[in-house]
């Protein structure tokens, strides 16, 4: 049986609830297609079988269910889950819809594929937990399957956030003004981020953290998880990983 955890900020559900209309933009939505398709021919992945960890509304899922693929979806949170389940039946795309933690699901070789996409690793305060999720990817595919995992960079960062960052984005819809702040700490290995929603002249603060990987450090995770072949990209078109790419993918294989 799992010990109880401690509440972490991505066990907040009214955070991904107010967040999701910035979050999930009818672009990110319409995206997923195409990065999705590139992100299987990037890995050379063989075979149907893909989990979507940290699926959220099922951006990725949905499209590679519509491909063929037989598609497993795994996420925390409930509202999101509920998100991806109706855009699936609207578009009629079979998904097998978890709700899990990613430091519990395993299905020991059940996959060809594991895809995190989306900054969707790095949560944790304790950092072992990262490692934790990599031995799980691993465990999850068969032998010669391949992950992908995609987050923010930590080269690009380095060179385009200054100490704390403003932006305004407006959401016209709902009426929303989203101001965001972003700082990095604890010895350069994570950044946080403030999100200020403000409604009706009413806000609303939200604060999250991840760490932030340089490509190095993400390749020597995953080596140390059991993974061979760690190459990395800049973005799903193949484009190598450096300073100048806001995005690091890593592709590993299970030996
Ligand atoms: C930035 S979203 C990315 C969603 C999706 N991968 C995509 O590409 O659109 C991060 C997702 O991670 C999920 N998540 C956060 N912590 C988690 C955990 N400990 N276990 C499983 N899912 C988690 C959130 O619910 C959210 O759906």
């Amino acid at each position: 049986m799992n010990r109880p955890r401690k509440k972490e900020w991505f066990d907040n559900d009214s955070l991904w609830r107010e967040l999701y209309p910035f979050m999930f933009s009818a672009k990110r939505f319409a995206d997923a297609a195409s990065e999705t398709k590139q992100a299987v021919a990037l890995a050379k992945a063989r075979g149907k079988s893909v989990l979507d960890l940290c699926c959220g509304p099922g951006r990725c899922s949905i499209p590679l269910a519509k491909r063929g693929f037989a598609v497993t979806a795994v996420d925390r949170t409930k509202f999101l889950l509920d998100k991806a389940r109706s855009l699936a039946k609207r578009s009629r795309a079979r998904v097998e819809w978890i709700q899990a933690d990613m430091r519990d699901f395993v299905r020991p070789g059940a996959f060809d594929l594991v895809l995190s996409m989306y900054t969707s690793f790095g949560y944790f305060d304790n950092k072992e937990d990262d490692l934790q999720v990599l031995r799980n990817i691993l465990a999850n595919l068969r032998p010669g399957g391949k992950c992908v995992i995609e987050v923010a960079g930590k080269e690009f960062l380095a060179r385009n956030l200054n100490a704390t960052k403003h932006e305004l984005l407006l959401n016209s819809t709902r009426n929303t003004r989203l101001v965001r702040s972003e700082e990095i700490f604890d010895d350069w290995s994570r950044v946080r981020t403030e999100w200020i929603l403000i409604r009706d002249g009413r806000a609303k603060t939200f604060r999250f953290h991840f760490t932030i990987y340089s490509g190095q450090e993400l390749k020597d995770r995953l080596a140390s998880a059991g993974f061979i072949n760690v190459k990395l990209y800049g973005n799903f078109e193949g484009e190598p990983y450096g300073p100048a790419t806001k995005r690091l993918i890593a592709i590993a294989q299970k030996p």
